[in-house]
């Protein structure tokens, strides 16, 4: 199948598809010849009906993707083309798109595609979900889930603010020896770490039973934020927790997040990515690379969860 094509919904698994082209950019339009995009959690969970926001089943999946830039409208004066871009909004898995210039974000010379299609959404995530947590320099904040990709962006960043992070896993995991492994006992070994310490914020991408362990170790007034739903259970969470100790529950999701910084906000969030990049990026493995004729083996592959980040490989035939 030749043409502009892209992966739609189809009965909890995704189709390919031919889709109109989208044309020749006008006014500040940019066509842009999708290139890399990665199967990420918010995906599988858009196929399984799971995801906090509703799916379009006309318009192509995919939460992120890197492309390169084919032709721009005439009030575009800064994007030539072949240059790469990340485009802000949903609709990835496809060939080409046409996106107003102020969606799109330009990526630095020399990064790689399969890095870039990286970008849009995770480093975005980890520093808002800091900003969000309230905590600063000296102060201790836990995240679970810490082999993931968003919790190596907040270990960088935390760092950087001097924020002192304690990592929790689900199981053991030789590449973060010092991370907690969750369970009963987790407030005692996290107090233990914390020394005297309030504990006054946790980031949590689990959910279900692991929030009120993350509640069980804050300090009175400490806020929980919830941003993804791993386990795929409901909170579940004392009430005694929230009324003794005043914990607060918050949710976080990227994209509301961003419309509250307006458009400018988002670009500068962006220019703030860029120049923490130039210093060093923390490790982003990918996985296994496919066509989108191979979808449902990708999407698979995804859901077993190893080996670096399943991506598409949307220029291939
Ligand atoms: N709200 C937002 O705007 C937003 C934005 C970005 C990401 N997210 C969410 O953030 C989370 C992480 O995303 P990601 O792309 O960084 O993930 P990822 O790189 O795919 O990593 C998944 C990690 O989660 C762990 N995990 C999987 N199931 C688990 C469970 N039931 N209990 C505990 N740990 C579990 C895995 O641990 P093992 O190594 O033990 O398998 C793995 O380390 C996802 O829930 C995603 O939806 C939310």
């Amino acid at each position: 199948m030749g043409g502009v094509r892209g992966l739609l919904p189809a009965a909890g698994g995704v189709r390919l598809a031919a889709l109109p082209d989208p044309g020749v950019p006008i006014g500040a339009q940019v066509r842009v010849r999708m290139l890399r995009a990665p199967v990420n959690p918010a995906d599988l969970l858009s196929l399984e009906g799971r995801y906090a926001f509703p799916v379009d089943a006309c318009a192509p999946l995919g939460a992120e993707g890197v492309g390169a830039v084919e032709a721009v409208g005439p009030r575009v004066r800064d994007l030539k083309p072949g240059a790469l871009v990340l485009p802000l909004d949903r609709g990835n898995w496809c060939t080409h798109r046409l996106v107003e210039r102020s969606a799109l974000i330009a990526v630095p010379p020399g990064m790689e595609p399969a890095t870039a299609a990286m970008m849009r959404i995770n480093p975005a995530t980890a520093q808002l979900l800091l900003n969000a947590s309230g905590a600063s320099r000296g102060e201790v904040l836990l995240q679970n889930a810490a082999g993931s990709a968003v919790a190596r962006w907040v270990r960088l960043l935390a760092e950087r603010r001097g924020v002192e992070l304690i990592d929790i896993v689900r199981r053991p995991d030789p590449a973060l020896p010092r991370a907690l492994v969750d369970g009963p006992e987790l407030p005692s070994a996290v107090a233990a770490l914390a020394r005297d310490r309030p504990v006054r914020a946790a980031l949590d991408c689990v959910a279900g039973g692991a929030t009120a362990r993350l509640a069980a170790c804050l300090a009175a007034e400490g806020r929980v934020i919830v941003f993804g739903h791993l386990s795929g259970e409901p909170i579940a969470i004392a009430s005694q927790a929230l009324t003794g100790r005043q914990i607060t529950l918050r949710g976080f999701s990227l994209r509301p997040a961003e419309a509250a910084l307006g458009q400018e906000g988002v670009h500068r969030l962006f220019d703030g990515i860029w120049r923490l990049a130039e210093e060093g990026l923390p490790p982003l493995p990918v996985g296994p690379v496919l066509p989108m004729t191979e979808a449902a083996h990708a999407l698979a592959l995804a859901r077993q969860g190893a080996g670096g980040r399943v991506q598409f490989d949307l220029s291939a035939e």
